[in-house]
């Protein structure tokens, strides 16, 4: 029997109740005899940990998660802590530590759930979106100069490297031709963008000729939301900067009912270090503590995770369950359902039960 460890840090606001949900899904999947077992650490780290020592996790945090084979993340934001302080306290040092680059999100309308968008039923609406999750506009690159007095200068630079572009556009490239419709739609800006954009589209066409067996188109990224929003049968696989990504991965999980169905998983290809995996909404604080809070993001990147650990039965297990329950209409408030957190839970665990 494979055993994996699994570092659970539930964190912020609906963190923990999703996380908790997310547990006890895998838990399920575990005694339906999928032939491997979790054991999962909790870390309690986040802004609670913050208010007490001053900083979101311990100083040899990274260090702490490297033995494990996954980590599975809540969310972090807190009302109290600036943001630019828990994201670069937690997760971003997990990230880039252990160069995580990258971050896989898949959209896809649900069974039983209404798109925003009139007309889209499910299978229209099928994509994944690859994220540069290492450098870009996050690089942290940049810095500030004569704070406060009125010449104070900021610089955020965006930082493109032909080793961080070319790794994540192989990326794509393979996704891609792992997927039926082997498309792939390379968002750009480098009309306005005409160094590291440049290079960017540069590299993907280099990085194409691997793969003759796919097909890929180029968009800028104001267009790519009008294509998202007005064909999205057109689109399969996608790759983007880390801002662009970001910002288009939140349109998508709009398009496809709410943040709260969007999963993601944060990769190492090479496998040197674990893997991340989280759903992509926030700390959720309009909601926090109601039992209301959608777990199927975390879910599906629960199904993530085991597909990253080698377990693609239980991956489909677990989202077949997802879909089952779904479809039957068990949705909490933000997809048009009345379901508590708890009730889509159950009812996803006694899918699992029940699943062949
Ligand atoms: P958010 O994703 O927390 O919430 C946006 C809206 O979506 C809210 O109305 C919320 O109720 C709803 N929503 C999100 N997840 C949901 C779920 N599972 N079920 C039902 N409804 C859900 O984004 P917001 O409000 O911009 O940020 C709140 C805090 O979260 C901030 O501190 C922000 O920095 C942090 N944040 C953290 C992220 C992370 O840990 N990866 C990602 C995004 C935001
Ligand atoms: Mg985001």
């Amino acid at each position: 029997m494979q055993t994996y460890r699994i570092a659970a840090i539930p964190a912020d606001g609906i963190g923990p109740e999703v996380i908790a949900a997310g547990l006890q899904a895998l838990e399920a999947l575990e005694r339906r005899g999928g032939g491997f077992r979790l054991d999962v650490t909790q870390f309690d780290w986040g802004s609670d940990y913050y208010r007490k020592h001053s900083v979101m996790m311990p100083a040899d945090g990274t260090e702490q998660l490297k033995g494990f084979d996954a980590i599975f993340f809540g969310a972090v934001g807190a009302p109290d802590v600036p943001d630019h302080v828990t994201l670069w306290g937690l997760r971003l040092p997990i990230c880039q530590g252990f160069d995580q680059y990258a971050n896989v999100r898949p959209t896809k309308l649900l069974p039983g759930i209404v798109s925003p968008l009139a007309g889209v039923k499910p299978g229209d609406l099928d994509w994944v979106i690859v994220r540069e999750n290492s450098e870009g506009e996050y690089s942290g690159h940049g810095g500030r100069a004569h704070r406060g007095l009125p010449e104070e200068v900021a610089t955020e630079v965006a930082i493109f490297t032909r080793v961080g572009v070319t790794r994540i556009m192989r990326y794509a490239f393979r996704l891609a031709q792992s997927r039926p419709r082997k498309l792939l739609t390379v968002v750009t800006k480098s009309n306005a963008q005409r160094f590291g954009l440049v290079m960017w589209d540069e590299i993907a066409a280099e990085v194409s000729v691997e793969f003759p067996d796919v097909t890929w188109d180029k968009m800028l990224v104001d267009a790519m939301t009008v294509r998202m929003t007005l064909k999205p049968q057109s689109l399969d696989t996608i790759v983007a900067t880390n801002l662009h990504a970001d910002i288009l991965s939140d349109l998508a999980g709009a398009l496809a009912g709410s943040l709260g169905v969007a999963p993601t998983a944060n990769i190492d290809p090479e496998r040197r270090f674990p893997s991340m995996f989280e759903p992509i909404h926030g700390s959720a604080f309009d909601i926090t503590g109601k039992g209301i809070a959608n777990p199927v993001a975390t879910f599906w990147t629960a199904a993530q995770m085991l597909e990253h650990l080698g377990q693609p039965q239980a991956a489909r297990r677990l989202m077949h369950a997802v879909e089952t329950v779904t479809g039957g209409g068990v949705m909490t408030p933000d997809v048009g359902g009345t379901a508590t957190t708890k009730e889509v839970t159950d009812a996803v665990c006694e899918a699992i039960r029940g699943s062949n």
